[in-house]
């Protein structure tokens, strides 16, 4: 689908994406690409981040694939020279890199737990606390800070609770946490801005591959108030519109693209039978009151 958006909105600019060889990140890369961005890619596989640098070049995106492990500190800042090194400078980092499967609290060992943890939480956190001296520019003697800007890849399923995915739901509950504390504290400082975009169900994504089965595919969807999955375009677009002009004043935030999902509920009494139901309701319960509106006991 074509882009809303104007192709320059990131023109000049370069953006470090964490997962950013496949799924959504790799969406993200591309969409900042086609939109005038140089990107920067890390990864732990070198096979993917190839694949991935040839696809954005072909499309003649300036694009470099590194090699590393967000839950390595010594990682995040080698990439991060590298990036500096390449294309001179950082402007965007997005935090994609996440891990996921399904076990219930009863099988997962605190090492399954934890894991998750340092990949979306800790790394979160340490890509952005290495990022910083290249994010903060300017400052005091030279020119009032006019930092760069942090988009984090969250996620909607600790707003209530999901079934066998304890260790994620607590992971983007702290990468939510992280978004607005640094939000506050290096928009303040540095001019910073740092927001989130927390995802639903995307097709064609490592995570609905992990999370939901093909036959349940169809199940899922007539919860969904829009009844149909998202596409990794639906969050590129949301990326675009954060981390661009357009959205100058947004801080702090974590922006839901999930077309409603994780409002609903299955709908137990059809439409037509609550508009019979509820007048029949209301007559019983005003016999049993001796004819007085609820209002008037
Ligand atoms: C129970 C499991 C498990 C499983 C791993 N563990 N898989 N426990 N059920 N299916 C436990 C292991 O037993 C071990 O604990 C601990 O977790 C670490 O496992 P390793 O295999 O050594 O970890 P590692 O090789 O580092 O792999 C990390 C990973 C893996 C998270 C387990 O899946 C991974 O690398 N994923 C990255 C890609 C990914 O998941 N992408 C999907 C993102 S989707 P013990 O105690 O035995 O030592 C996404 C969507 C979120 O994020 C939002 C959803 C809506």
């Amino acid at each position: 689908m074509e882009s809303p958006f104007k192709h320059d909105i990131l023109k000049g600019k370069v953006a470090l994406i964490t997962g950013g060889g496949s799924g959504i990140g790799f969406e993200i890369s591309t969409q900042f690409g086609r939109h005038g961005a140089a990107v920067a890619i890390m990864g732990r596989r070198r096979q993917v981040l190839d694949a991935a640098v040839a696809a954005l070049r072909e499309e003649g995106i300036r694009a470099i694939g590194l090699e590393g492990d967000v839950r390595k500190q010594e990682d995040a800042s080698r990439v991060l020279e590298a990036t500096i090194s390449h294309f001179g400078k950082l402007d965007i980092l997005v935090n994609g890199a996440a891990g996921n499967f399904l076990a219930s609290p009863e099988d997962l060992s605190p090492n399954g737990f934890r894991t998750v943890m340092d990949i979306d939480s800790v790394g979160t956190y340490t890509m952005c606390h290495e990022a910083l001296k290249y994010l903060k520019k300017g400052g005091p003697g030279k020119c009032p800070y006019k930092g760069g800007l942090i988009l984090n890849i969250s996620a909607t399923l600790h707003y209530t609770a999901s079934w066998y995915q304890i260790h994620v739901a607590s992971a983007k509950a702290a990468v939510d946490s992280i978004t607005r504390s640094l939000a506050l504290e290096w928009g303040t400082d540095y001019d910073i801005r740092v927001n989130g975009i927390a995802p639903g169900p995307i097709e064609g994504t490592p995570g609905m591959r992990k999370l939901v089965p093909d036959e349940m595919t169809s199940r899922t969807r007539e919860y969904m108030p829009l009844y149909k999955l998202g596409e990794k375009w639906d969050i590129a677009m949301a990326a675009l519109y954060l981390t661009s002009d357009a959205g100058k004043y947004v801080n702090g935030t974590t922006m839901v693209v999930d077309g409603g999902l994780w409002l609903s509920r299955p709908r137990h009494i059809p439409k037509e039978e609550v508009q019979k139901l509820s007048r029949v309701v209301e007559k019983k319960l005003k016999t049993s009151n001796n004819g007085l509106p609820s209002s008037k006991l």
